[in-house]
């Protein structure tokens, strides 16, 4: 009587431990997943008054959503008015430089990343403009800018529609290692396969070939364990 009380003490733990570890190991593949995909708020500035340091303002705001499947959404934090097509286009006369420089929302004194272009081609683009955004491999903040107008040869003609707003693409990079050729391991492995197929039998030890096999057997006769005992 008294073994068996012990035995289905055990057994109940077991069972606790085991689902516990199973929730744990789901809650950190959720973690883990959530955290390559980290999103990130980005403010973008841009400078209209030319010279070598020129003041900037905020112009518009990028938040990535998910920096693996690229998704970005722009918004723009001022109005396009004419007073700012002059400004633009008095750069383009002077054949200056367009500004613009990023910083991650929140972190203003952590540094900028910037990048130019020539005035007219964004002016003659319509102020139509990619960005493409290079992000760290935690995809946490952002390392790099660049800014691409859809003009990359300036005619010295306006665009052919009067522009109202950016016209703001977003394109996420993140630097993916290369693969690296592993020419020692693949030789290794190919001589491994050929002896094993030479000796015809397979090495590994019986839990390495049938660990599938064994788990969810294992976790159905812990789980199907409870109804037993109760009745007992
Ligand atoms: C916005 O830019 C894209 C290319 O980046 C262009 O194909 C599209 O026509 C532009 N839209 C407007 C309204 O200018």
């Amino acid at each position: 009587m008294f073994s068996a009380i012990m035995a289905s003490k055990t057994e109940a733990m077991i069972r606790v431990i085991a689902c516990l570890l199973l929730i744990f190991g789901a809650a950190n593949a959720f973690q883990e997943e959530d955290f390559l995909d980290g999103q990130l708020t980005l403010v973008v500035e841009d400078a209209l008054d030319g010279g070598p340091d020129p003041a900037f303002t905020p112009r518009s705001t990028i938040h990535v959503r998910s920096v693996k499947s690229g998704n970005a959404v722009v918004t723009h934090m001022r109005q396009w008015t004419s007073e700012l097509e002059e400004k633009l286009k008095s750069l383009v006369e002077r054949d200056d430089l367009y500004r613009v420089r990023v910083y991650h929302k929140g972190a203003e004194d952590k540094g900028y990343v910037s990048t130019f272009t020539k005035a007219c081609q964004l002016y003659e683009s319509g102020l139509s403009e990619t960005f493409n955004l290079m992000v760290d491999t935690v995809g946490s903040s952002v390392v790099g800018v660049g800014l691409v107008p859809f003009v990359a040869v300036c005619l010295g003609e306006g665009p052919e529609v009067p522009a109202v707003q950016h016209n703001t693409t977003v394109i996420i990079r993140s630097p993916t290692p290369a693969p690296v050729p592993d020419t020692a391991t693949y030789i290794e492995k190919m001589e491994a396969m050929k002896n094993e197929k030479a000796e015809g039998k397979d090495n590994r030890s019986f839990l390495a070939k049938y660990w599938m096999y064994i788990i969810p057997v294992v976790l159905i006769m812990l789980f199907s364990g409870g109804g037993q005992d109760g009745a007992r």
